[in-house]
């Protein structure tokens, strides 16, 4: 599946994306907006790919992956949806095409969380989260039509089935207020 995308952009994606100070340092974090800004730029590259499709769900397409890190290209059908879940590693991603509404939530409990905010992210859309949190959120697509946003997680898509950690329950969901997400969480956005 590593060949979706060509031998040598694949090989400069995963050099960008190397840096001595690991997954969760500032470093890192700098070069995955950077991948993901000049991926945003220049959608008609993924959107030319073979990637599959899952109607009324979403899929989930390798770009490259080491030790490290894994990038995903992910193909949103209309009214696909995440679970509500955060994550074990860092998680940085850009909206290719289309939109995604993402919903931010604050845990009550090991196992249920209150929605604190939702935020419809457009085409060239870029953001980081760190499994420091605040990361507790999930992602729709409401539509019209399929969205794709492409994914860049610390993690090793060989050890790793998911960037998942722990998924949610979410307790009042009718009343999400639509409001920016806290001050910290925007801190590492942009
Ligand atoms: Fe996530």
């Amino acid at each position: 599946m590593q060949g979706l995308l060509g031998e040598e952009r694949r090989k400069a994606i995963l050099r960008s994306l190397r840096t001595d100070e690991g997954t969760l340092s500032q470093d890192y974090l700098a070069a995955a907006r950077g991948v993901l800004h000049e991926l945003v730029t220049v959608p008609g590259l993924i959107r030319s790919l073979p990637l599959e499709r899952k109607p009324g769900s979403y899929a989930r397409n390798l770009l490259a992956g080491d030790d490290e890190v894994s990038v995903w290209a992910m193909v949103w059908g209309e009214g696909s949806a995440t679970s509500i879940h955060d994550h074990h590693c860092s998680c940085c991603f850009g909206v290719i095409s289309g939109a995604v509404t993402e919903t931010w939530y604050r845990a009550i409990n090991a196992t249920e969380a209150v929605p604190t905010g939702e935020q419809q992210r457009e085409a060239g859309y870029v953001a980081c989260m760190l499994p420091s949190g605040p990361n507790i959120h999930r992602m729709r697509n409401f539509g019209p039509g399929e969205a794709i946003s492409i994914h860049i997680y610390g993690f090793d898509h060989r050890t790793h089935a998911s960037s998942i950690e722990t998924e949610y329950t979410a307790i009042g969901e009718a009343s999400i207020p639509h409001l920016p997400v806290h001050a910290a969480e925007l801190q590492l956005r942009g």
